[in-house]
């Protein structure tokens, strides 16, 4: 949620391509507004902004023409202030002299804008990244224009989790501080970079500086000095060199990176597969897991991950008869955070790895001595540095907002662990990917289809039976997502203890069946179609299943627990299709960011 960026040259020159491309890299984290903003070496700030997605705005305000010596990006998800140009970030404090733009939450922003007013500051929005503007501004002012102080007094008075980068048009350097929200900084040739994220700072160089909560970052074209908020020491750490890949967010003839990813599900299964034969992790996870006797370990997550975890659950039951309880992050600390102790195990599963309710999670436990093992997609990210193991993903860079291929390859990972722990043969699960691009090819167009039918409808139901529950939940959620329609997953037989009511005359309600669950399925869609709903199955060829439905979606034939795997993809492929028949961009859904660093 929000993302920031900031470089420092030696010399001025036209900084509009780096922060715009900079920008485009950071997008997933925000697009209800944009601006830029650039220093000129004779102190004149050049500020633009404006309401709506970086490829818009930055064409209708020039950008890429923006020249200076120093220059900010931001991208806004909106939390305090609606998406306003006001709002927009960056900002400038009351007399123009400095700008500044964060990511996060100041807590106390309603207070602190009072105080501003109060004191005769000129506030112009309700923003809070405004707020950091100020908070630093008045301290600059009354200790005589020391940077490095004021950040620090400004601190103090801000709360909440967030990072800010601010520059003084009179200063060569610009200052940056972390506290909660992920900030990691670079250094190349004469120029020294901030970002939120790695993304945005690998095109521009490998020398990486990771950021620590409670540090401030100066940034000089030649240098990334490092001070403790608390005391003002300087700290020293050595910059690292990134060698992973530069992911490029190109979308590689796909219309969308949604579909894009999905098409990615067979390959970065595979790849998955073969990584976990060979992770020494594997074996620190699974002695972790067994280590807690007879209590469970926990599965955590948020979102779509979560209901990854709940099918973990079915998987560590089914294959390995072990009991794990999935629980969502926040929930965790509600039911769980008094009693869990140093012999449980909580595996955290977020494809951002800065999941801001993972990572309050997390510190619950390590609070409570537990083991905290991670499963994570971007390498690097909080969750990996705060895991005693962690596994990744492999799924490269996910760019769409709607999780698709780390979904798959978090199932995939919970299963191969079942298996193992259960001792049966891994060979089974090569068959995978073949399998999941047999499903993409054969459901395209029935998704297709069925993406025609639904869309006509404001209300659905997707249901899951058993192991094909999370399944359910997940199918709604992406349907909910990218279509705006209301969707609601749920277990096939609670259906009539209820929701039955919502089904009348050609109402869609979406069956996922894994083989073996037919039989007891058929009695749920008869519930629907003898009340004039429409039913459309997921599932394996099944004879009695299709006679009993009106659509059938047909999945590969497997084993039972490669099924929900599978049956995943129609499902993603249904929300997609429906999406883009809406007129909506599945990549960029209103009101969402693909990282949420706030609770
Ligand atoms: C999925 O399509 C969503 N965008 C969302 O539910 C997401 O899974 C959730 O915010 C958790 O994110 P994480 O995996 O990065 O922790």
């Amino acid at each position: 949620m929000c993302g920031i960026f900031g470089i420092v040259m030696d010399r001025e020159q036209v900084l509009g391509p780096v922060l715009v491309e900079s920008g485009r890299r950071l997008a997933y984290r925000g697009y209800d507004s944009v601006g830029c903003a650039t220093v000129a070496a004779d102190g004149t700030i050049d500020l633009r902004k404006g309401v709506g997605r970086i490829e818009d705005v930055s064409v209708q305000l020039d950008f890429s023409a923006m020249r200076g010596i120093r220059g900010i990006t931001q991208l806004r998800w909106a939390t305090f202030g609606a998406p306003s140009y006001a709002n927009a970030q960056p900002h400038l404090d009351s007399d123009g002299d400095m700008v500044g733009a964060h990511n996060g939450n100041v807590v106390n922003n309603v207070q602190m804008r009072e105080l501003f007013i109060r004191e005769g500051l000129t506030v112009r929005g309700s923003n809070d990244g405004e707020t950091c503007v100020h908070a630093v501004e008045r301290h600059f002012d009354r200790n005589g224009g020391d940077m490095l102080a004021a950040i620090r007094a400004a601190y103090a008075d801000l709360e909440g989790d967030y990072a800010f980068v601010i520059t003084h048009h009179g200063d060569q350097r610009l200052y940056a501080i972390k506290k909660g929200s992920g900030l990691v900084a670079g250094l190349g040739d004469g120029l020294s970079c901030i970002s939120s994220d790695l993304p945005s700072i690998l095109p521009i160089t490998r020398r990486i500086v990771r950021i620590r909560d409670g540090e401030i970052v100066v940034l000089s074209p030649n240098a990334v000095e490092l001070y403790n908020v608390q005391d003002g020491s300087r700290i020293q750490r050595p910059e690292e060199r990134y060698d992973g890949p530069i992911e490029v967010a190109e979308k590689g003839g796909y219309p969308h990176f949604m579909l894009k990813e999905i098409h990615e599900e067979p390959t970065v299964a595979g790849e998955l597969l073969h990584l976990l034969q060979s992770s020494p992790h594997v074996e620190r996870f699974l002695g972790a897991l067994t280590a807690t006797g007879d209590r469970p370990a926990y599965l955590v997550g948020c979102g779509t991950s979560y209901h990854a975890c709940l099918l973990g659950a079915y998987y560590f039951n089914q294959v390995a008869h072990r009991a794990v309880v999935p629980v969502l992050a926040p929930q965790f600390i509600e039911q769980y955070g008094e009693s869990v102790g140093p012999e449980d195990t909580a595996v955290f599963v977020s494809q951002s790895g800065e999941t801001k309710d993972v990572l309050n999670a997390i510190k619950v436990m390590r609070k409570r001595g537990g083991r905290v093992l991670g499963v994570l997609n971007v390498l690097g990210s909080s969750l990996m540095q705060q895991s005693d193991a962690y596994l990744p993903l492999a799924c490269g860079y996910e760019i769409s907002v709607p999780a698709t291929k780390t979904f798959v390859n978090q199932c995939v990972l919970f299963l191969y662990l079942a298996y193992r722990l259960a001792g049966r043969n891994t060979d089974e699960l090569q068959a995978l990917p073949g399998l999941l691009a047999q499903c993409l090819a054969d459901t395209d167009g029935p998704a297709r289809e069925v993406a025609n039918y639904v869309g006509k409808w404001s209300a659905l139901h997707y249901l899951g039976y058993g192991i094909t529950h999370p399944i359910a939940l997940e199918a709604a959620l992406k349907l909910k997502e990218i279509t705006y329609a209301h969707c609601e997953g749920m277990f096939s037989s609670e259906f009539k203890h209820g929701p039955l009511s919502a089904v009348h005359d050609g109402y869609p309600v979406l069956f996922v069946t894994a083989p073996q669950d037919e039989m007891m399925m058929i009695n749920h869609v008869n519930e629907v179609t003898t009340r004039g709903g429409r039913s459309i199955a997921i599932a394996a060829e099944h004879p009695a299943l299709r006679s009993n439905v009106q659509d059938y979606l047909v999945v590969p034939p497997s084993n039972r627990f490669l099924f929900p795997i599978l049956a995943t993809l129609p499902a993603q492929l249904i929300a997609y299709h429906m999406s883009v028949g809406r007129g909506i961009d599945p990549d960029f859904p209103r009101n969402l960011s693909k990282t949420l660093t706030v609770d």
